[in-house]
């Protein structure tokens, strides 16, 4: 099916890879400002304001990429209708905040989204409970390497909040680390889904296409279960939609290189390969199941090749080697757990994807350095068609229960899981007489600092938002 690429907002189906991200985080004041606000946006009149940009390819880069989300409570500060309102899906009405609650202190039922402790939304600088409540995010991608536009569009918006009545709640700053890396010293942004009838990504990739309703709202498009999520929300405002969970997440760079030492001494394992146990990857972004002993590999993995395994063998790859017992990449590595592909997992296989579109913020911290207790860490969109079955559910059950999947018993992901306060722990295989190895007290290394829901309309749903005030024109 062909898909309306101008009535998509981009950042769903393009990475834009830009160098700087700035996320606005706004509060309607009166309904009509922030229809006008929003009819600016996509009006067609750079004079008016900047415009929001769509899934339309482009020849040349342009200097500036800007997209809007808008959480449950900007639609109501908007003028959507209570009956409407009541429509949309209980996770996107709630925000990640009241999501983020423990059913169960014990984590016998699970434990939230893993925001407990320090990370309990009572802590947070965005989103949470002592925060105002954000109805709009605004996020303004720009490569200031190239053309330094930052200031000058900020200080432009910054007058359109004005005149629209608007409260810029705070705004959160991202940069690109070279070579496209995170915090950790990892490469980032290669693994994404390829979405059928999307424009895709030229990336050879043994995982088939998402079916397109996995990742947008509209009364054509079929998810992975044979129904579209949609649901009863009104066309006119949900077509060509999709939901994104903000999230800022501070890393803790020194406890995670002081584990690696440790536990590599410890252990007589280099840290390089532990780091590529607990992610997947080595930190070049090579995965461990084509490369399980060196992070330089044959030179026919290319750079271009770094997402084309599997787990297991599979439609097209039969021959595939079969990593069942997590011998090359442990079954509870980062981004096996998140994204089992092939390998067995309960469920559908295939069927929760993200797209991500994070980006590290604050400045590197040297390797080898001490802690110097400077915040750093990763920010951005995690975009899915349904936030519970999709991001919800990975980051509630795949990444912090200890899921009765083969393997994983017991333990969280040891980069982003919410380890319990002995530590937890995590088993890498190897084919000598320490196997298995168990890895104790791992540290809690991800800190949440705060998180919204939002819905990414598609551009007709934009206007008919701007449309319940009176600035439609
Ligand atoms: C600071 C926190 C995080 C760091 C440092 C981090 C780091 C990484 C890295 C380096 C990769 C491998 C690069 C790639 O395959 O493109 C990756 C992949 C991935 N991450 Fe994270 N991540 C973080 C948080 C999260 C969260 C919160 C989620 C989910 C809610 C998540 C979901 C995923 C998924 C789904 C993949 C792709 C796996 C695949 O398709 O093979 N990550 N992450």
């Amino acid at each position: 099916m062909a898909l309306d690429l101008a009535d998509i907002q981009g950042n769903l189906l393009r990475g834009y890879r830009s160098a700087n991200a700035r996320h606005f985080a706004l509060a309607v004041t009166e309904p009509n400002g922030g229809a006008e606000f929003i009819a600016g946006l996509v009006s067609g009149d750079e004079q008016r304001s900047p415009q929001i940009t769509t899934a339309e390819e482009w020849e040349d880069k342009p200097h500036y990429t800007l997209n809007l989300g808008v959480t449950w409570t900007g639609l109501q500060a908007l003028g959507v209708p209570a009956a409407v309102l009541a429509d949309f899906p209980t996770a996107f009405q709630q925000g990640p905040a009241f999501r983020a609650q423990a059913p169960d202190p014990d984590y016998r039922d699970g434990v939230g989204l893993g925001d407990v402790g320090e990370s309990a939304p009572s802590q947070w600088i965005l989103g949470g409970e002592g925060t105002p409540a954000v109805h709009m995010l605004l996020s303004l991608y720009t490569d200031e390497h190239r053309v330094r536009r930052v200031d000058e569009i900020s200080a432009r918006l910054r007058e359109i909040f004005a005149a629209c009545d608007l409260t810029e709640i705070s705004a959160h700053d991202a940069n690109a680390l070279p070579q496209g890396r995170v915090h950790f010293g990892y490469r980032d942004g290669i693994a994404q889904p390829r979405i059928a009838g999307a424009p895709s990504p030229s990336r050879p990739d043994m995982q088939p296409e998402a079916d397109v309703g996995d990742f947008l709202l509209g009364r054509d498009y079929v998810n992975t279960y044979g129904g579209n999520f949609l649901g009863s929300v009104p066309p006119e405002l949900g077509d060509n939609a999709t939901y994104a969970a903000f999230r800022i997440l501070r890393q803790d760079v020194h406890g995670f290189e002081a584990f690696l030492r440790d536990r590599g001494d410890l252990w007589q394992l280099d840290p390089e390969l532990l780091a590529a146990k607990l992610l997947g990857r080595w930190r070049n972004g090579v995965p461990l199941t084509l490369s399980p002993d060196t992070a330089t590999p044959d030179p026919a993995i290319t750079k271009h090749r770094l997402n084309e395994f599997d787990y297991a063998p599979g439609v097209g790859h039969t021959t595939f080697y079969d990593d069942a017992e997590g011998r090359r990449c442990p079954i509870g590595s980062h981004i096996r757990r998140l994204n089992p592909r092939g390998a067995l997992v309960m469920g559908k296989p295939h069927s929760r994807r993200l797209v991500r579109r994070g980006m590290p913020y604050g400045p590197p911290l040297a390797p080898g350095a001490p802690d110097d207790g400077v915040e750093r860490g990763l920010m951005g969109l995690f975009v899915c068609g349904d936030l519970e079955l999709q991001y919800e559910f990975i980051l509630r059950v795949w990444a912090n229960e200890d899921i009765a999947t083969h393997g994983l018993r017991g333990t969280r992901d040891p980069l982003i899981g919410a380890q319990p306060s002995s530590g937890g722990h995590f088993v890498v295989r190897t084919d000598d007489s320490r196997d298995p190895i168990v890895l104790t007290g791992l540290p809690r290394l991800i800190q949440t600092r705060g998180s919204v829901y939002c819905l990414i309309p598609g551009i007709g749903g934009l206007r008919h938002l701007a449309s319940l005030g009176n600035g439609g024109g």
